[in-house]
């Protein structure tokens, strides 16, 4: 379209000129409203510009005739020739379906799921897990080299606070027995002291101090809260299917903050105030930005601006992505600021959301962690093991087992990432598990519908070469679903682009959508032949992009549920 405005628009507004998919079917594929647009400034009627960006638009083996209707719209219709080579070759592109590989030669940080050692890993953590590593997917997917990275928090003031909670309250029966919980117990406690007695709290500063310059009885016990946490995540995170490539925590940077401190203070982009060292930024117009605190220990912005620069002498990244909780935006402007005062190029994002209520009793953010996560896990699961043994009471124990675990996390994870990350949602099993609606189970019983045709298909017809059969779009329900499908790219990459697997959520859905009219108002086994394989193929292609897709979602699709 952008070549048929060419000779009627200010060059400056080319590159606005876009398409959309038509808002009614009836009258066209896609939609061009850029002549309204134009319209104003241009003078001239919308109907006249439109007219004359029809009259300049190259002939395009793509498009089977361009309509001006209404004000000015444009409605294109597509030619069904192309259209049906376009599916042929999606078809044979198995393993990308027609998704390009824009970030070949390009790497992408992602620092995500980050909880705190010690601390609960509350909900904000597992939706950054979740969207996190569905992030990762999808770049891993376009070609990206991808750097996953759990920032653990393993250095913040936690430690002082659970040191004193350790000395003084530890039960070692708990610790052993469930060390996660203890430690979370203990913490609490010597918090709650800490806010109420003054003393307590600065002795807590002191063991912080302590461990921080390096005294070993405290190293020891921090390592050892460490590796009690760690045992409690990657039990999740093996669960949840998600893989770091790096986990290193604040603690890693340690010994690079002095340094950092003294390049910010020689390049005069910090200075002292009040006993800290602060970074002004009132030209960013962001609040001054604390890098040492008053009792000389490091916070959470000094390690976080040391973290971008030894990620960027490491590895070189095009970009880095943080995802966080929602009440990280002003760290996050804060550090990038500092960054690029330090002369940093490489695109930084922080990719934020709302936190996700649950139903009540199940988890909070206070006293929600690694225990309750798992039990929320836990009845996802047999929740779905229900559904499976109703819909499938042939099937193996251990099959239906297996398919519930994939129905039950998938339900978890889709009913977090098919919202819009920065809305605030509640969490919910009818929705989450519901077998009509936007949720996983529905996608993947879709997907395994389609497999169990496709199976049909094959022992009826075990020697016809399916792929090499034509495909033919004659009904408009066909062409629908073929559109859509055609789209299959595009929603990938936007996921990606803006960060919101949301949009490939929405995609999936909408597609199970289209083939259910699909295959509840045309006959397919049934079909004569010729249009019976082609409608198979239909089929078979949609079955790929659900699985496909679900898999960028981190959702896995079972071949029967
Ligand atoms: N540990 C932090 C928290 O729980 C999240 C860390 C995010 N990543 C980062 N580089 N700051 O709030």
């Amino acid at each position: 379209m952008r070549q048929a405005f060419q000779d009627c628009c200010p060059p400056e507004d080319l590159a606005a000129i876009a398409t959309a998919p038509a808002a009614n079917p009836d009258f066209g594929d896609y939609q061009c409203n850029a002549a309204m647009g134009l319209a104003r400034r241009l003078r001239q009627a919308p109907r006249e510009i439109a007219a004359a960006a029809m009259a300049g638009a190259p002939a395009c083996p793509a498009v089977a005739k361009l309509e001006c209707a209404g004000p000015g719209f444009i409605n294109i219709t597509l030619d069904d020739q192309w259209l049906a080579t376009q599916i042929d070759l999606m078809a044979h592109d198995f393993e990308r379906l027609g998704v390009p590989c824009p970030g070949a030669g390009r790497t992408v940080l992602l620092d995500y799921s980050s909880p705190n050692i010690a601390k609960p890993m509350h909900i904000g953590h597992i939706r950054s897990t979740v969207i996190g590593n569905a992030l990762d997917r999808l770049h891993r997917f376009l070609g990206y080299r991808v750097l996953a990275d759990n920032h653990l928090g393993d250095w913040g003031t936690q430690f002082g606070i659970l040191i004193m909670g350790y000395r003084h309250f530890a039960d070692q029966a708990a610790l052993a027995s469930a060390p996660v919980e203890e430690l979370e117990r203990l913490y609490v406690r010597s918090y709650e002291q800490a806010r109420a007695d003054h003393a307590w709290m600065d002795q807590c500063r002191a063991e912080l101090v302590k461990l921080q310059a390096g005294d070993p009885e405290n190293h020891r016990l921090w390592q050892q809260f460490v590796d009690l946490s760690m045992g409690e995540f990657d039990r999740i995170y093996r669960r949840l299917d998600v893989a770091f490539d790096l986990t290193r925590g604040e603690s890693f940077y340690h010994e690079q903050l002095p340094g950092l401190i003294d390049t910010l203070v020689e390049r005069g982009l910090a200075r002292a105030s009040e006993g800290a060292l602060v970074a002004f930024l009132e030209e960013e117009k962001l609040p001054p930005c604390i890098v040492r605190k008053s009792d000389g220990a490091f916070n959470y912005a000094a390690t976080d601006v040391a973290t971008i620069v030894s990620r960027l002498q490491e590895f070189q990244p095009d970009r880095i992505i943080y995802v966080t909780d929602e009440r990280q935006q002003l760290h996050f402007r804060q550090i990038f600021a500092i960054a690029r005062r330090l002369g940093i190029e490489a695109e930084l994002a922080h990719v934020w959301f709302g936190l996700m209520r649950l139903p009540e009793g199940t988890f909070s953010t206070r006293q929600g962690n690694v225990i309750k996560l798992e039990r929320l896990l836990d009845e996802a699961e047999a929740r779905a093991l229900e559904l499976v043994r109703q819909s499938s009471p042939a099937m193996p124990p251990a099959q239906q087992r297996e398919v519930a675990r994939a129905v039950g996390l998938g339900a978890v994870k889709y009913a977090d990432l098919s919202q819009n990350p920065q809305s605030l949602v509640t969490f919910s099993w009818d929705k989450a598990l519901a077998l009509n609606g936007n949720s996983a189970p529905y996608l993947q019983y879709a997907h395994a519908r389609i497999r169990s045709v496709l199976d049909k298909y094959q022992e009826r017809h075990p020697d016809i070469r399916l792929d090499s059969q034509p495909i033919l779009l004659g009904h408009p329900l066909e062409r629908r679903l073929a559109l859509h499908l055609l789209r299959f790219p595009e929603a990938v990459l936007q996921a990606a682009q803006l960060y919101r697997p949301s949009i490939l959520a929405d995609y999936l859905y909408e597609l199970a959508g289209h083939y259910s009219s699909f295959y509840q108002n045309l006959p397919f086994l049934k079909e004569k032949a010729g249009r019976r394989e082609s409608r198979v193929r239909l089929c078979a292609l949609v079955a790929s992009v659900l699985h496909r897709g679900l898999d960028l979602l981190g959702i896995t699709a079972p071949d029967r549920i």
